[in-house]
């Protein structure tokens, strides 16, 4: 499905982050050349990146724009997908400067070093789905609605989808080498996620040390998918653009066919964990939006995507890679690869 990656030069930011690592693991499995641009490495990775025969892993700042510059300039990607990023919602309560200046100065880094190049690079841009204005739209929200953000995250994504139109349209429309494109995915779930104050992860810590997990927020609908989804979307979206300008400057939302919510998907994943328990609490920690949900009829219908698992595969495989490396000592190389494998049999779309 993805052969166009074989021995291509594929830049990946925040590669060391939950999305990026398992993004890494599926070019190299394709044939890439994966360079790899973050500035931190968590200690439940090092063994994956030891692992993974990446071409180099970079660490650095995204902010230092020079630095930046200079590795796009010497690298010259075929290909990149931009993922770094402040990624939570709670932290962005905490740092805001630090959430604005990663992910809108660091996304300007990108723009301003792909502006200089002369080769061809297809870039993915990956925003979020709380980049729209949050007006709990139960139909799901289209690629061309109003965007928002009552929380500094959300706001941050928000000006980044502005910065990179904006950008486009005044300077890299004149450039025919370069192509760019926009996703936008909802809340990603699967193996190896290690964040805080995120849902997986705060029921994986607590099962395993067989204590109860205290779930907030449970009648909030999220968009939740495996992984693997929105990765399938991004590649799909930069293997189409590397070929034809259709879509150059589009932006597609990559989201599940069902809405679920929190107390939906922590029940499915204690059914498959020997009904690890839960307590709920009401109290709430940070603002967050009740209703998330994303019209992904413009993926399917110009780029035929789609997503491959459901609910129930999707929190099964999900709590299946958590208990083979934490119970049985598996490695997270092999796992993400024979999960890849078993996804790519079942891709929804050809
Ligand atoms: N995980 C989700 O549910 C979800 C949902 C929608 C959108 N997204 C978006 O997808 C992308 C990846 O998300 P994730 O869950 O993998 O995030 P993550 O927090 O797991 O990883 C973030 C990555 O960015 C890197 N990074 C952070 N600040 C940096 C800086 N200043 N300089 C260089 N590197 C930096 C980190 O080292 C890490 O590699 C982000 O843009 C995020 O906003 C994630």
């Amino acid at each position: 499905m993805f052969k166009n990656f074989k021995n291509k030069k594929v830049l990946v930011t925040g590669h060391t982050g939950f999305k990026g690592s398992w993004l890494c693991v599926w070019l190299i499995m394709l044939g890439a050349n994966v360079v790899g641009l973050s500035n931190n490495l968590i200690p439940e990775r090092r063994n994956l990146f030891k692992n993974l025969k990446l071409k180099k892993n970079f660490k650095i700042d995204l902010c230092n724009t020079k630095k930046v510059s200079n590795i796009i300039k010497e690298f010259k990607p075929d290909f990149i997908f931009h993922l770094a990023a402040q990624s939570l919602v709670s932290k962005s309560y905490n740092d805001p400067l630090l959430t604005f200046n990663t992910n809108l100065i660091g996304t300007l880094n990108i723009l301003l070093a792909i502006r200089n190049l002369n080769t061809k690079c297809t870039t993915i841009f990956i925003t979020s789905d709380k980049c729209y204005k949050n007006i709990e739209k139960k139909t799901g929200y289209k690629e061309n609605d109003a965007f928002g953000g009552d929380d500094i995250y959300s706001a941050s994504k928000a000006s980044t989808e502005i910065l990179i139109n904006s950008f486009c349209k005044s300077f890299l429309y004149k450039k025919n080498n370069l192509r760019i494109g926009i996703g936008r995915a909802g809340n990603v779930i699967g193996g190896d996620d290690w964040s805080l104050d995120r849902v997986v992860p705060d029921c994986v810590r607590a099962w395993y040390n067989n204590k109860s997990v205290t779930i907030r927020n449970p009648k909030s609908t999220r968009p939740w998918q495996h992984v693997l989804e929105p990765l399938s979307g991004y590649l799909l979206l930069a293997k189409k653009l590397s070929k034809s300008s259709r879509f150059n400057y589009e932006a597609f939302n990559f989201g599940p066919k069902y809405d679920n919510t929190v107390l939906d998907l922590v029940k499915k994943m204690s059914l498959c964990w020997d009904n690890k328990k839960y307590k709920i609490n009401n109290n709430k920690k940070f603002k967050e939006a009740q209703l998330l949900k994303l019209n992904c009829f413009k993926a399917k219908s110009l780029l035929n995507w789609q997503p491959t698992l459901n609910f129930n595969e999707t929190a099964k495989i999900t709590i299946d890679y958590y208990k083979e490396l934490l119970i049985n000592k598996k490695n997270n190389f092999i796992l993400m690869k024979s999960q890849i494998v078993y996804f790519q049999k079942r891709l929804k779309f050809k």
